[in-house]
Protein backbone atom coordinates (compact mmCIF):
# COMPACT_ATOMS: atom_id res chain seq x y z
CA UNK A 1 0.00 0.00 0.00
CA UNK A 2 0.70 3.63 -0.40
CA UNK A 3 2.16 5.79 2.00
CA UNK A 4 -1.62 7.31 2.54
CA UNK A 5 -2.91 3.49 2.23
CA UNK A 6 -5.03 3.88 -1.09
CA UNK A 7 -2.52 2.12 -3.46
CA UNK A 8 0.46 -0.17 -4.85
CA UNK A 9 4.18 0.93 -3.64
CA UNK A 10 6.76 0.96 -5.70
CA UNK A 11 9.86 0.38 -5.19
CA UNK A 12 10.87 3.97 -5.89
CA UNK A 13 8.49 7.25 -6.09
CA UNK A 14 8.76 7.74 -9.96
CA UNK A 15 7.68 10.52 -12.53
CA UNK A 16 5.13 8.25 -14.11
CA UNK A 17 4.21 7.18 -10.06
CA UNK A 18 3.12 10.66 -9.97
CA UNK A 19 1.00 10.97 -13.41
CA UNK A 20 -0.73 7.72 -12.12
CA UNK A 21 -1.54 9.31 -8.25
CA UNK A 22 -3.15 11.66 -10.56
CA UNK A 23 -4.93 10.28 -12.38
CA UNK A 24 -6.07 7.44 -9.98
CA UNK A 25 -6.89 10.37 -7.69
CA UNK A 26 -4.36 9.85 -4.94
CA UNK A 27 -2.82 12.83 -3.40
CA UNK A 28 0.95 13.36 -3.45
CA UNK A 29 2.75 14.59 -0.42
CA UNK A 30 5.99 16.53 -0.57
CA UNK A 31 8.16 18.10 1.84
CA UNK A 32 11.21 19.94 1.25
CA UNK A 33 14.39 18.15 3.31
CA UNK A 34 18.03 19.80 3.08
CA UNK A 35 20.00 17.01 4.65
CA UNK A 36 20.49 13.42 5.03
CA UNK A 37 18.90 12.89 8.43
CA UNK A 38 15.97 14.58 7.28
CA UNK A 39 15.69 12.96 3.86
CA UNK A 40 16.02 9.71 6.19
CA UNK A 41 13.18 10.51 7.85
CA UNK A 42 10.93 11.75 5.53
CA UNK A 43 11.85 8.30 3.72
CA UNK A 44 10.50 6.81 6.83
CA UNK A 45 7.39 8.51 6.88
CA UNK A 46 6.27 7.34 3.32
CA UNK A 47 6.64 10.70 1.73
CA UNK A 48 5.71 10.29 -1.89
CA UNK A 49 8.51 13.49 -2.90
CA UNK A 50 11.24 15.56 -1.35
CA UNK A 51 11.85 19.12 -2.85
CA UNK A 52 15.66 19.78 -1.99
CA UNK A 53 14.32 23.73 -2.44
CA UNK A 54 16.43 26.69 -2.67
CA UNK A 55 14.35 27.52 0.40
CA UNK A 56 17.53 26.09 2.14
CA UNK A 57 18.89 29.77 1.90
CA UNK A 58 16.64 30.87 4.75
CA UNK A 59 15.76 27.53 6.86
CA UNK A 60 19.62 26.07 6.89
CA UNK A 61 22.10 28.58 5.41
CA UNK A 62 20.65 31.89 7.90
CA UNK A 63 20.11 34.24 4.71
CA UNK A 64 17.42 36.33 4.66
CA UNK A 65 15.95 34.50 1.25
CA UNK A 66 16.57 32.24 -1.42
CA UNK A 67 18.62 34.56 -3.81
CA UNK A 68 22.34 33.88 -2.10
CA UNK A 69 22.22 30.00 -2.91
CA UNK A 70 24.40 28.70 -5.27
CA UNK A 71 25.07 25.53 -7.28
CA UNK A 72 27.19 23.94 -4.75
CA UNK A 73 24.73 24.75 -2.07
CA UNK A 74 21.88 22.86 -3.89
CA UNK A 75 24.45 20.15 -5.73
CA UNK A 76 25.99 19.09 -1.76
CA UNK A 77 22.34 19.39 0.12
CA UNK A 78 20.60 17.20 -3.00
CA UNK A 79 23.50 14.59 -3.04
CA UNK A 80 22.94 14.68 1.14
CA UNK A 81 19.16 14.15 0.38
CA UNK A 82 19.78 11.80 -2.39
CA UNK A 83 21.75 9.59 -0.68
CA UNK A 84 19.41 8.86 2.08
CA UNK A 85 16.13 8.80 0.51
CA UNK A 86 15.66 5.34 -0.89
CA UNK A 87 11.76 5.62 -1.74
CA UNK A 88 10.89 9.11 -2.19
CA UNK A 89 11.42 11.03 -5.93
CA UNK A 90 14.30 13.53 -5.02
CA UNK A 91 13.38 17.09 -6.73
CA UNK A 92 15.98 19.91 -6.60
CA UNK A 93 15.77 23.62 -7.60
CA UNK A 94 17.79 25.09 -9.27
CA UNK A 95 18.63 28.62 -7.67
CA UNK A 96 18.44 32.44 -8.19
CA UNK A 97 21.23 33.03 -11.29
CA UNK A 98 21.52 29.53 -12.21
CA UNK A 99 19.20 29.09 -15.18
CA UNK A 100 18.45 32.61 -15.86
CA UNK A 101 21.23 34.04 -17.93
CA UNK A 102 22.21 31.33 -20.36
CA UNK A 103 20.17 28.24 -21.79
CA UNK A 104 23.26 26.17 -22.11
CA UNK A 105 24.81 26.89 -18.67
CA UNK A 106 21.33 26.20 -17.70
CA UNK A 107 21.46 22.59 -18.95
CA UNK A 108 24.77 22.00 -17.47
CA UNK A 109 23.61 23.18 -14.10
CA UNK A 110 20.44 21.24 -14.29
CA UNK A 111 22.65 18.01 -15.28
CA UNK A 112 25.04 18.72 -12.14
CA UNK A 113 21.87 17.99 -10.17
CA UNK A 114 21.43 14.92 -11.48
CA UNK A 115 25.17 13.73 -12.22
CA UNK A 116 26.61 15.35 -9.15
CA UNK A 117 23.13 15.90 -6.65
CA UNK A 118 21.62 12.38 -7.90
CA UNK A 119 18.22 14.18 -8.09
CA UNK A 120 15.63 12.28 -9.81
CA UNK A 121 13.99 15.70 -11.24
CA UNK A 122 14.45 19.93 -11.19
CA UNK A 123 12.49 22.60 -10.37
CA UNK A 124 12.73 26.35 -11.83
CA UNK A 125 10.11 29.09 -11.56
CA UNK A 126 8.21 31.05 -14.43
CA UNK A 127 7.04 30.31 -18.29
CA UNK A 128 8.31 33.18 -20.58
CA UNK A 129 12.32 32.30 -21.45
CA UNK A 130 12.09 29.23 -19.00
CA UNK A 131 9.53 27.35 -21.99
CA UNK A 132 12.68 26.90 -24.14
CA UNK A 133 14.36 25.14 -20.89
CA UNK A 134 11.84 22.83 -19.87
CA UNK A 135 11.80 21.43 -23.51
CA UNK A 136 14.89 20.67 -23.88
CA UNK A 137 15.54 19.24 -20.66
CA UNK A 138 12.82 17.14 -20.88
CA UNK A 139 14.20 16.23 -23.79
CA UNK A 140 17.07 15.24 -22.81
CA UNK A 141 15.55 13.00 -20.36
CA UNK A 142 15.63 15.65 -17.09
CA UNK A 143 12.06 15.45 -15.60
CA UNK A 144 11.09 19.39 -14.34
CA UNK A 145 8.68 20.26 -12.35
CA UNK A 146 7.13 24.09 -13.14
CA UNK A 147 6.59 26.62 -10.42
CA UNK A 148 4.29 29.67 -10.94
CA UNK A 149 2.04 31.94 -8.47
CA UNK A 150 4.40 33.57 -5.79
CA UNK A 151 7.77 32.70 -7.44
CA UNK A 152 10.23 33.64 -4.23
CA UNK A 153 13.32 34.19 -6.73
CA UNK A 154 11.31 37.32 -8.27
CA UNK A 155 10.67 38.46 -4.16
CA UNK A 156 11.94 41.93 -5.26
CA UNK A 157 9.60 42.60 -8.13
CA UNK A 158 6.91 40.81 -6.49
CA UNK A 159 7.11 43.31 -3.39
CA UNK A 160 7.54 40.12 -1.04
CA UNK A 161 6.23 36.83 -0.53
CA UNK A 162 2.33 37.67 -1.35
CA UNK A 163 -0.92 36.26 -2.75
CA UNK A 164 -0.63 36.27 -6.49
CA UNK A 165 -3.54 35.68 -9.42
CA UNK A 166 -6.14 37.50 -7.10
CA UNK A 167 -7.28 39.90 -10.24
CA UNK A 168 -8.47 38.71 -13.85
CA UNK A 169 -5.58 39.14 -15.60
CA UNK A 170 -3.15 37.93 -12.92
CA UNK A 171 -5.17 34.63 -12.95
CA UNK A 172 -5.33 34.35 -16.71
CA UNK A 173 -1.58 34.91 -16.74
CA UNK A 174 -1.08 32.61 -14.47
CA UNK A 175 -3.52 30.04 -16.13
CA UNK A 176 -1.51 30.66 -19.57
CA UNK A 177 1.55 30.35 -18.04
CA UNK A 178 0.94 26.79 -16.06
CA UNK A 179 -0.63 25.74 -19.73
CA UNK A 180 2.71 26.91 -21.17
CA UNK A 181 4.92 24.74 -18.53
CA UNK A 182 2.93 21.33 -19.19
CA UNK A 183 2.90 22.17 -22.98
CA UNK A 184 6.72 22.45 -22.55
CA UNK A 185 7.13 19.12 -20.99
CA UNK A 186 7.13 19.62 -17.32
CA UNK A 187 5.79 16.48 -15.86
CA UNK A 188 4.10 18.09 -12.70
CA UNK A 189 4.05 22.40 -11.50
CA UNK A 190 4.22 23.57 -8.28
CA UNK A 191 1.01 25.84 -7.67
CA UNK A 192 2.30 28.66 -4.68
CA UNK A 193 0.05 31.42 -2.70
CA UNK A 194 -2.51 31.35 -5.29
CA UNK A 195 -6.36 31.62 -4.10
CA UNK A 196 -7.55 28.07 -3.84
CA UNK A 197 -10.67 28.47 -6.24
CA UNK A 198 -7.63 30.10 -9.32
CA UNK A 199 -5.62 26.29 -7.65
CA UNK A 200 -8.84 24.06 -8.73
CA UNK A 201 -9.29 25.78 -12.01
CA UNK A 202 -5.63 25.27 -13.04
CA UNK A 203 -5.62 21.51 -11.45
CA UNK A 204 -8.80 21.17 -13.63
CA UNK A 205 -7.28 22.31 -16.73
CA UNK A 206 -4.08 20.78 -16.30
CA UNK A 207 -3.45 17.01 -17.10
CA UNK A 208 -0.06 16.90 -15.03
CA UNK A 209 -0.14 17.07 -10.91
CA UNK A 210 -0.40 20.27 -9.58
CA UNK A 211 1.59 20.65 -6.05
CA UNK A 212 0.02 23.13 -4.01
CA UNK A 213 1.50 25.37 -1.25
CA UNK A 214 -0.93 28.16 0.11
CA UNK A 215 -2.83 27.33 -2.88
CA UNK A 216 -5.64 25.57 -0.94
CA UNK A 217 -7.34 21.98 -1.19
CA UNK A 218 -7.75 21.56 -4.09
CA UNK A 219 -4.45 20.52 -6.11
CA UNK A 220 -2.98 16.83 -6.71
CA UNK A 221 -0.62 17.38 -3.56
CA UNK A 222 1.06 19.69 -1.43
CA UNK A 223 4.71 20.58 -0.47
CA UNK A 224 5.36 21.94 2.48
CA UNK A 225 8.31 23.66 4.24
CA UNK A 226 10.61 20.77 6.61
CA UNK A 227 11.21 23.69 9.10
CA UNK A 228 7.39 25.30 9.51
CA UNK A 229 5.26 21.95 9.73
CA UNK A 230 8.13 20.79 12.35
CA UNK A 231 8.05 24.16 14.47
CA UNK A 232 11.47 24.17 13.42
CA UNK A 233 11.38 28.07 11.94
CA UNK A 234 11.54 30.40 14.95
CA UNK A 235 8.24 32.37 16.23
CA UNK A 236 6.87 32.84 12.75
CA UNK A 237 3.91 31.70 11.44
CA UNK A 238 1.46 31.15 8.13
CA UNK A 239 -2.20 30.45 7.44
CA UNK A 240 -0.86 28.18 4.81
CA UNK A 241 0.78 25.81 7.47
CA UNK A 242 -0.32 23.30 9.89
CA UNK A 243 2.24 22.45 12.30
CA UNK A 244 2.61 18.67 13.31
CA UNK A 245 5.04 19.40 15.82
CA UNK A 246 6.43 22.00 18.16
CA UNK A 247 10.35 20.74 17.91
CA UNK A 248 12.33 23.67 18.65
CA UNK A 249 11.07 24.34 22.15
CA UNK A 250 12.07 20.22 22.89
CA UNK A 251 15.35 21.01 20.95
CA UNK A 252 16.40 24.22 22.94
CA UNK A 253 15.33 22.24 26.34
CA UNK A 254 17.45 19.08 25.85
CA UNK A 255 20.26 21.31 24.28
CA UNK A 256 19.83 23.62 27.57
CA UNK A 257 20.21 20.22 29.57
CA UNK A 258 23.05 19.04 28.36
CA UNK A 259 24.58 22.51 28.21
CA UNK A 260 23.69 22.16 31.94
CA UNK A 261 25.45 18.98 32.55
CA UNK A 262 28.77 19.58 31.18
CA UNK A 263 29.00 22.75 32.84
CA UNK A 264 28.23 21.20 36.42
CA UNK A 265 30.45 18.62 35.67
CA UNK A 266 27.47 15.70 35.94
CA UNK A 267 28.02 14.54 31.74
CA UNK A 268 30.34 12.90 30.75
CA UNK A 269 30.63 9.98 33.50
CA UNK A 270 32.71 6.82 33.78
CA UNK A 271 29.67 5.34 32.29
CA UNK A 272 29.92 7.09 28.83
CA UNK A 273 33.93 6.28 29.04
CA UNK A 274 36.99 3.64 28.37
CA UNK A 275 39.21 2.92 31.48
CA UNK A 276 42.71 1.41 30.82
CA UNK A 277 45.32 -0.18 32.53
CA UNK A 278 46.62 2.51 34.90
CA UNK A 279 50.24 1.04 34.96
CA UNK A 280 50.15 2.24 31.25
CA UNK A 281 50.37 5.68 32.33
CA UNK A 282 52.79 5.32 34.98
CA UNK A 283 55.91 7.99 33.79
CA UNK A 284 53.70 9.25 31.14
CA UNK A 285 55.80 12.52 29.98
CA UNK A 286 54.18 15.69 30.28
CA UNK A 287 51.41 14.71 32.98
CA UNK A 288 51.50 17.08 34.82
CA UNK A 289 47.72 17.77 35.25
CA UNK A 290 47.17 13.97 36.72
CA UNK A 291 50.35 12.83 37.95
CA UNK A 292 51.07 9.23 38.36
CA UNK A 293 51.76 7.39 41.53
CA UNK A 294 55.27 7.47 41.14
CA UNK A 295 55.12 10.80 39.97
CA UNK A 296 53.15 11.78 43.51
CA UNK A 297 55.95 9.54 45.76
CA UNK A 298 58.74 11.60 43.94
CA UNK A 299 56.97 14.89 44.45
CA UNK A 300 56.24 14.09 48.22
CA UNK A 301 52.64 14.25 47.29
CA UNK A 302 52.04 10.38 47.86
O1 LIG B 1 12.32 26.22 -2.25
C1 LIG B 1 11.22 25.79 -1.85
O2 LIG B 1 11.07 25.30 -0.74
C2 LIG B 1 10.10 25.87 -2.77
C3 LIG B 1 8.74 25.58 -2.22
C4 LIG B 1 8.22 26.78 -1.53
C5 LIG B 1 7.82 25.10 -3.26
O3 LIG B 1 10.26 26.22 -3.90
Amino acid sequence: MSSNGTGPTPKRVTVPWLREARAEDRRIAMVTAYDAPSARLADAAGIDAILVGDSIGSNVLGFANELPVTMDDMVRATRAVSGAAYRALVVADMPFGSYQCNEDEAVANAVRLVKEGGAQAVKFEGAGRALALIERLSHCGIPVMGHVGFTPQSTHALGGARVQGKTRASAQAILDAAREIQFAGAFSIVLELIPAPLARTITGSLTIPTIGIGSGPHCDGQVQIWHDILGLGGERTFRHVRRYANLGPLIRDAIASYALDVQGGQFPTMEHAVSMDLDQLDNLDGDERFPSEAQKEESGEG
